[in-house]
């Protein structure tokens, strides 16, 4: 007996299915309705409204819905025991510190890897997932990266101080010699490429915090990616993209032991 009821991009498997209609109130879009034998079925022209979020699959308790050909077993199960407490959160969330002090040792690639993975997760507006990294290891590249952004704010006369500390120190104060850079670009022409951009940055700051690993928003870079030449030029990225967040990566060499005072929150209740 036919037990799978193929649609152009769900399929219910009706012997799983509890008709218990969880789908239907779940989707984003109300694009699944019940048909009269119970089961959900997609409405007509819901396909070109679905944006994959992948809801249905997801909170399905009978792991009866597949979706683009992804079955409720080929995704990854959640995992009660591993969900994060409050506490542990909160504790994440105001011991991260942006970090530019780094320890001189390189960011496992497999580690970085890991993070990637992790940042497909991150929300997107209407889950198009136009964010693209663009990763740099080579200490000689972030030190040309720095040095460019430099130039460009000679270019526009702007923090002679810093400028000053690379032309006789030799420091940067741009990019803190990190030993990984990430950068985040997507097409100008997205949806909301910004947020999701930043969203996905944010995201990356604190998965990596959690793994020991300290972040800092590389703010002077960002603003010569997207105004300097020469160093759009170097970049290279995809035709049409534009930098939208970018973070310097490293091992922290110290460790902070206590969280600094922040402003009181500034929230109005309406
Ligand atoms: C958009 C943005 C750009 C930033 N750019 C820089 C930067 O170019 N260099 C830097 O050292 N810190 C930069 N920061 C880090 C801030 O200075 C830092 O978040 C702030 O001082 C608070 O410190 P904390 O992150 O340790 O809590 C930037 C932060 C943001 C959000």
């Amino acid at each position: 007996m036919e037990t799978i009821i193929e649609m152009q991009l769900i399929a219910i498997d009706k012997e799983k299915c509890k008709k218990d209609g969880i789908c239907i109130t779940e989707c984003p879009f109300n694009i699944l309705k019940e048909n009269s034998d119970g089961i959900p079925e997609m409405i007509p022209g819901g396909e070109a409204v679905c944006m994959r979020c992948g809801h249905c699959l997801a909170v399905c308790p009978a792991g009866a819905l597949t979706l683009g050909g992804e079955a409720p077993g080929s995704s990854g199960p959640v995992k009660k025991n591993l969900s994060i407490e409050a506490d542990a959160m909160e504790h994440l969330l105001k011991t991260r510190r942006s970090v530019r002090v780094y320890k001189d040792k390189p960011v496992p690639r497999e580690t970085a890897g890991r993070l990637m993975d992790m940042m497909r997760w991150a929300p997107t507006a209407k889950n198009l997932q136009p964010v693209y990294w663009t990763l740099v290891d080579d200490r000689k590249k972030i030190r040309r990266m720095a040095g460019m952004t430099i130039d460009w704010l000679r270019e526009c006369n702007i923090f002679p101080e810093m400028i000053a500390t690379w032309d006789n120190e030799g420091e940067d104060m741009v990019l803190r010699d990190a030993p990984l850079m990430a950068i985040a670009h997507s097409h100008k022409d997205a949806l909301n490429p910004p947020v999701d951009c930043t969203i996905a940055m944010t995201t990356l700051e604190l998965a990596a915090s959690a793994m020991g690993i300290g972040g800092c928003w590389a703010g002077f870079f960002m603003g010569a990616a997207n105004n300097y030449v020469p160093l759009e030029e170097y970049l290279d990225l995809p035709e049409g993209h534009n930098v939208y967040a970018a973070l310097m990566l490293g091992y922290p060499k110290f460790s902070y032991q206590r969280i600094p005072a922040r402003e009181g929150e500034k929230v109005r209740w309406f």
